[in-house]
């Protein structure tokens, strides 16, 4: 058994140890909004956070997160009140949508440690998050949105 703590939550898990993360979160706990891209930390449409840091689950063994905190984007806000969730919504960032989970999470780890980020440090935070759709004027742009959301919340 392995434990770990997902969005609050204890849980254990009757896995190998060396199962990626990003299948236990899928799999095991149903968690299924983290996404399968490339498996080779190439794309990174699996980023969940591991203790606040933007890790890529499906390179990342169960094992080495044991007795850590694991975020996932389901965990974000319970109501998509987060400011990058906010800022997602109002200027229509997804296209497909299928990397934004993974670039929502590098985003929210972002802006967690650069309140208010440059475009430089937008491009080097989310230089490993790609998208097929090319929707990363809009992402840049959000980003911007969400940092002025934060502000204003305090
Ligand atoms: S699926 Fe993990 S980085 Fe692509
Ligand atoms: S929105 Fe389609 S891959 Fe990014």
């Amino acid at each position: 058994m392995i434990e770990l703590t997902v969005n609050g939550r204890p849980q254990q898990v009757d896995v190998a140890g060396d199962t990626p993360l990003l299948w236990v979160l899928r799999d095991t706990l149903g968690l299924t909004g983290t996404k399968y891209g490339c498996g080779m930390a190439l794309c990174g449409a699996c980023t969940v956070h591991v203790d606040g840091a933007p890790v890529r689950a499906c390179i990342t063994a169960v094992e080495t997160v044991a007795g850590k905190s694991v975020t996932t984007i389901e965990g974000l806000s319970g109501d998509r009140s987060h400011p990058v969730q906010r800022a997602w919504i109002e200027l229509g960032v997804p296209q497909c949508g299928y990397c934004q989970s993974g670039q929502i999470m590098s985003a929210a780890a972002l802006l967690a440690r650069n309140p208010a980020p440059s475009d430089a440090d937008i491009d080097a935070a989310m230089s490993g998050n790609l998208c097929r759709c090319g929707t990363y004027g809009r992402i840049r742009k959000a980003i911007h949105r969400a940092a002025a959301l934060v502000k204003e919340v305090g």
